[in-house]
């Protein structure tokens, strides 16, 4: 027997549709609750709303859970890689060997972009802030790929793109902080994996030998995989409803760069270390920052804290704050910075208002600290955020198309003016 809602509205009853996922969440399905009732719905943030039905990324804020295609995150970052990950996520199944190494394969071969794009980083100032650049980049390759137009061409038209996009995201990003430092570029070479790649064309220079630094590679692979997607994120759902509009796979992809850049989202992994260091410069006095955060009239809030759908520990924060350990003894690292962090982390988990708003360390609370430590620029911290999150975003919006799912347009509730006549 189907479960429903009941409803009752000025006197008339009615049955909604309940719905029931495959890990026992339930949603009461108002499809047709204004065309049966008169009446929608209004959720500010969309807090209690869902937008679709998903089978790539399961979350359970309560229990701190986080699976990518059923695959707990922990067992992903411990043991795969994040190109076997973005497969996995893009295409529903691990690869196995041969798919990979087919996958890792035409990745390799298509990281270059084309020569015209290296004079659109001339016209850049110099200080421009690389999540500026990386969106307009990613939304002008649809330019240079006129049949990439079409999202629903054929197959194998849309695995180019998707193919370009991971190829190409890592030159862009690394050629956006060579022209914020005036330097040459360095272009991709094929005999480096995709996270050696990615730190060549960050680091390397024509003036002397560079070789990526294999404790520095493991760092960035993993946090790329914890970064990888996160269901339907403000970044994610920005992804699907540009994408929904048929706009091509490019420009709603440049689109989530654009929602992921905003220091409540993606750009909190900055925001964080700008805060520690100047928590740090004004003498380190914890309780009075916690205490800034609490207060309503202060608009100061602790970032890196908090989060929409943890209410328990972030799993990928309790990873990434392990890997801090690791990775600071393997590269020999002290940073002050890391101190400070988890003094602080300790004097809020005690705080009464942070026990009772349920806000744990995110994500981004320790992301940073690690990014730091391998010599990339707080600047380009929510680059690597947008590294770790394309095939992420490439999922949501390959579901939401091969779902036929229609144009995003929520409805609203007028509360302006009546009707008045023009006495201009
Ligand atoms: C990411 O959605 C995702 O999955 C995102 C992400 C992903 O992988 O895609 O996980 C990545 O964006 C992580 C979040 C990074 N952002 C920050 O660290 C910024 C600081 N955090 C907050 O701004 C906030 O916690 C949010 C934006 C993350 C969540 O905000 P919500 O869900 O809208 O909750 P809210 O703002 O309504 O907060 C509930 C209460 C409020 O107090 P009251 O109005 O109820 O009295 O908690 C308070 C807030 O003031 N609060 C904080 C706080 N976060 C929430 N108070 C102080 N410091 C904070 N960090």
């Amino acid at each position: 027997m189907s479960v429903t809602a009941k409803l009752s509205l000025n006197g008339t009853d009615f049955e909604l549709p309940v719905f029931e996922g495959s890990e026992g969440e339930k949603a009461i399905d108002i499809t047709k609750l204004r065309s049966t009732t008169g009446y929608i719905t209004i959720d500010s943030g969309y807090k209690n709303t869902g937008s679709t039905k998903s089978a790539v990324t399961f979350l359970d804020g309560e229990k701190g859970i986080l699976r990518y295609r059923g695959y707990p995150i922990e067992q992903l970052a411990e043991k795969s890689t994040f190109l076997e990950v973005a497969y996995l996520l893009i295409n529903g199944e691990l690869p196995g060997k041969v798919k990979y190494e087919n996958f890792a394969e035409k990745v390799c071969h298509h990281t270059l972009v084309h020569e015209d794009m290296k004079q659109f980083y001339e016209a850049y100032p110099s200080k421009a802030h690389p999540m500026g650049v990386l969106a307009s980049m990613v939304c002008a390759l649809s330019t240079f790929y006129p049949l990439s137009q079409n999202p629903n061409r054929p197959p194998k038209a849309v695995d180019m793109t998707i193919i370009r996009l991971l190829a190409k995201l890592p030159t862009l990003a690394a050629w956006s902080y060579k022209n914020s430092l005036g330097h040459p570029i360095m272009y991709p070479k094929n005999k480096y994996n995709y996270c050696e790649n990615f730190l060549h064309m960050m680091f390397a220079n024509p003036t002397e030998e560079y070789e990526p630094d294999p404790v520095a590679v493991d760092a960035i692979d993993k946090l790329l995989i914890l970064h990888a997607d996160h269901e339907q994120n403000c970044s994610a759902s920005t992804v699907r409803i540009v994408g929904s509009s048929q706009a091509n796979l490019y420009s709603s992809i440049s689109a989530g760069v654009i929602a992921l850049w905003g220091p409540l989202h993606g750009g909190a992994n900055q925001a964080v270390i700008e805060m520690l260091e100047k928590i740090r410069n004004d003498g380190g006095n914890l309780q009075k920052w916690v205490d800034k955060a609490k207060d309503k009239d202060d608009p100061f809030r602790l970032f890196g804290f908090g989060h929409r759908v943890y209410k328990n520990f972030d799993p990928r924060a309790r990873i990434i704050k392990k890997s801090c350990d690791d990775l600071f003894e393997k590269l020999g690292v002290d940073d002050p910075v890391l101190d400070i962090a988890r003094q602080l982390e300790e004097v809020a988990l005690k705080d009464d208002y942070f026990i009772e708003k349920k806000l744990y360390p995110n994500v981004d609370f320790y992301s940073g600290i690690i990014y730091r430590a391998l010599g990339i620029p707080t600047e380009m911290f929510t680059v690597m955020f947008a590294l770790g999150r394309l095939p992420g975003w490439i999922s949501q919006w390959k579901e939401m198309i091969e779902n036929g799912e229609p144009i995003g347009r929520p409805r609203q509730i007028y509360v302006g003016e009546k009707v008045r006549d023009y006495t201009g």
